[in-house]
């Protein structure tokens, strides 16, 4: 992909049983300082933090497999990052097993979970009308950042979407993103409020119908 730094090392393959909880912890992390996150666990202790996204990440992966696609990067043998995407006609995912969402509530707590609910149906109200390529997720361990992992992640997965001629969209809470989503192709569409947090929509054109960037 024109514009990326292709140094990362990293090896991008769909997640495999045996890094479940590797990728579980590494997506619990990448998320601690995210202004959204913050606001949903409401505290700064990146700890609290870690442990409210663990029971998050626990209950939405093994959906995500089933009916969307992980991703997993790995760097020296450990996973450094992640992706979690839904295809075209698979947004939103289906609710998890009734025991694994109630348990994920219980540990959660009531008002986490409905502040992330209120999240979701925000942003799910604004998806694009045309068929599309979503991203939930995209996380680097913030000692692996920098070093290309996350743009190998988005690379490969859009790769997906230009094979499939179709649209990707995603949503970011960091304006520091906006950049390494533009220099993959992914324009702006639209910002939001949410929980008093700036957010931007983007998306991206499949290669076919792009004009060079
Ligand atoms: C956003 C995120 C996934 C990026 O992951 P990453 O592995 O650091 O991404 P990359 O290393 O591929 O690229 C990041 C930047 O480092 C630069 N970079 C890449 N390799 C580099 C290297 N070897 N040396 C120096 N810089 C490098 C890239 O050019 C890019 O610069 P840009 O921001 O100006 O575009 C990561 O910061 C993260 O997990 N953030 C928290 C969660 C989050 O916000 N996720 C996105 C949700 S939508």
């Amino acid at each position: 992909m024109s514009g990326w730094n292709d140094l990362s090392a990293a090896s991008i393959a769909p997640l495999a049983d045996s890094q479940l909880q590797q990728t579980v912890d590494v997506l619990a992390r990448a998320f601690c300082s995210n202004p959204l996150n913050r606001a949903v666990v409401r505290s700064d202790d990146p700890d609290r933090c870690f442990r409210s996204n663990r029971h998050s990440m626990r209950t939405l992966l093994p959906m995500a497999r089933l009916h969307g696609q992980v991703l997993v990067a790995t760097l020296d043998g450990k996973v450094a990052g992640g992706l979690v995407a839904s295809p075209p006609g698979h947004f939103p995912l289906p609710p998890p097993p009734l025991v694994d969402g109630l348990h994920c509530l219980l540990r959660q707590g009531w008002q986490v979970a409905r502040r992330w609910e209120l999240v979701f149906e925000t942003f799910e109200a604004l998806h694009p009308g045309e068929p599309h390529w979503y991203l939930g997720i995209l996380g680097v361990v913030p000692s692996a950042r920098r070093r290309g992992v996350g743009a190998a992640l988005l690379s490969h997965w859009l790769a997906a979407a230009d094979r499939d001629g179709m649209l990707a969209y995603l949503e970011t809470d960091s304006e520091g993103n906006l950049r390494f989503y533009e220099r993959a192709g992914f324009s702006l569409e639209g910002e939001t409020t949410v929980l008093g947090v700036r957010t931007w929509r983007m998306k991206r054109a499949p290669a076919g119908r792009r004009r060079n960037y």
